[in-house]
């Protein structure tokens, strides 16, 4: 099977490690890809958001399958695209991928197919969103109030506010500054939820989901949480109190009632579904669905993966995952992120990166790039704010966890720097 791989982060490497295991890959190409990627298949200089370039590019290649990593593809359509041209694509229709693309589209799912979730109202002018704050009960630092910005933010489209005075100002900067772009000329305003935040993975195809796994991500910069939020500086795997008998009741709540309603509304989701869930004292609600794998999550799932990925891959794009056996080892797993200096203001490149082979020779480690570059010596150097996703797989969290540090400590270069406290929650 001839496939490619559209993204460039740390999540692609794993996928590009792991698919690289299939007997069934005859070629590999990634677009755009990182050094890392490179170590498993044909790097190719096509931007991700390059829907008609990467297209033409899979057609002239006779690429099997299209596998999209990031979100923004997917919600530019490049499935449909494929579809146009006989092509399969592992990943979701734009009409599907709305379910990432729109929070309003996401809350109407909800609403309609009885999932869990904050109770929240959209709004497409200002004077309502106004009105509705101003009515509201205030909110308070035990009970702020949550505005989203409807479509994609790239992280920044969430603001989480104990004030009313402090929500109105949100609400002018997105709705009538345009701080956000289009992307938050509608927003939704609802409830604060409070529990353990966890990301739950399957696969998805009609109303067929066959679950990944759960991890708990870091987004934090700082050890306990704390400093300001980034991409995400680790993750581990399982979450506490989150087995996997827990996992399927979750996906019983929060998933496949979305696929059903997706069947019936005629734009059935198949996919990589992420569902983001608050687990609240009332059980696990939903704060937001994502169309692909999470970045460092799929990091911390995938080396678990004892099955072929590929055939999984390949079913779901033609709508028969039911057929396809999918085993996990019941190992742990941590990741801990190893950013650049500088991160996330301005992370400083082009710092030479030294041990990371020694680092991943160590038994069930796994390092994955992200931020990385070969300089015009060839030498491997920082290029982004999240460089290395170093991962490391256990007999429960503990092992894990240590072996993941093991291996960040033997990596170095100038201004490196980690949380040292990925997968306490866990534990
Ligand atoms: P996003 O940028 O969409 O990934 O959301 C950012 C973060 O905001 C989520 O990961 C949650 O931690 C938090 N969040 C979003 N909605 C809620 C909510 N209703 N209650 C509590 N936290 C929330
Ligand atoms: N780890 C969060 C995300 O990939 O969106």
């Amino acid at each position: 099977m001839r496939v490619l791989l559209i993204g460039s982060g740390g999540r692609e490497h794993a996928l590009a490690q792991i698919l690289a295991r299939s007997p069934l890959l005859s070629a590999l190409f990634i677009a755009p890809g990182n050094p890392g990627t490179a170590l498993f298949g044909t790097n190719i200089a096509i931007d991700a958001h390059n829907v008609s370039a990467l297209v033409a590019f899979a057609q002239r290649q006779h690429i099997d399958l299209v596998i999209p990593g990031p979100e923004a593809p997917l919600v530019a359509g490049i499935a449909d695209a494929c579809a146009a041209v006989g092509l399969l694509c592992a990943g979701p229709t734009q009409a599907a991928a709305r379910l990432e693309g729109s929070k309003s589209f996401a809350k109407d799912i909800c609403k309609t197919a009885g999932i869990p979730t904050a109770s929240g109202q959209h709004f497409t002018d200002v004077d309502s969103a106004l009105h509705f704050i101003r009515h509201k009960e205030a909110p308070t630092p035990q009970t702020p109030l949550v505005i989203k910005a409807d479509g994609l933010a790239a992280g920044k489209g969430v603001v989480i506010t104990p004030t009313r005075t402090e929500a109105e100002s949100v609400i002018r900067d997105m709705m009538t500054a345009g701080t956000l772009g289009q992307a938050g000329r509608s927003l939704v305003i609802e409830d604060y939820l409070e529990g353990e935040e966890v990301s739950l993975f399957a696969f998805c195809a009609g109303e067929t989901a066959l679950l990944i796994g759960a991890a708990q991500d870091h987004k934090r910069l700082n050890d306990g949480d704390t400093g300001p939020n980034t991409g995400g500086m680790g993750a581990v795997s399982p979450p506490k109190g989150f087995d996997r008998a827990a996992q399927e009741a979750a996906l019983d709540i929060t998933v496949r009632p979305m696929l059903r309603e997706m069947v019936r509304r005629g734009t059935p989701f198949c996919g990589v579904i992420f569902a983001g869930l608050m687990l609240t004292q009332n059980g696990p609600f939903l704060i937001e669905y994502n169309v692909r794998f999470g970045d460092p999550e799929a990091e911390a799932l995938l080396p678990r993966l004892t099955s072929d990925l590929l055939p999984a891959l390949y079913a779901l794009a033609q709508n028969k995952l039911d057929t396809i056996p999918l085993t996990f080892s019941h190992q742990a797993s941590v990741c801990v992120v190893m950013a650049a200096q500088g991160y996330p203001a301005s992370p400083q490149k082009g710092s030479l990166i030294h041990g990371l082979e020694t680092a991943a020779s160590l038994p069930d480690v796994y390092i994955f790039q992200a931020g990385t570059a070969r300089n015009t010596a060839g030498e491997l150097v920082t290029a982004g704010g999240r460089v290395l996703a170093v991962c490391a797989l256990g007999d429960n969290v503990t092992e894990a966890q240590k072996r993941a540090y093991t291996a960040v400590k033997k990596i170095h270069w100038h201004g490196a720097h980690w949380r040292t406290d990925i997968g306490i929650r866990a534990l």
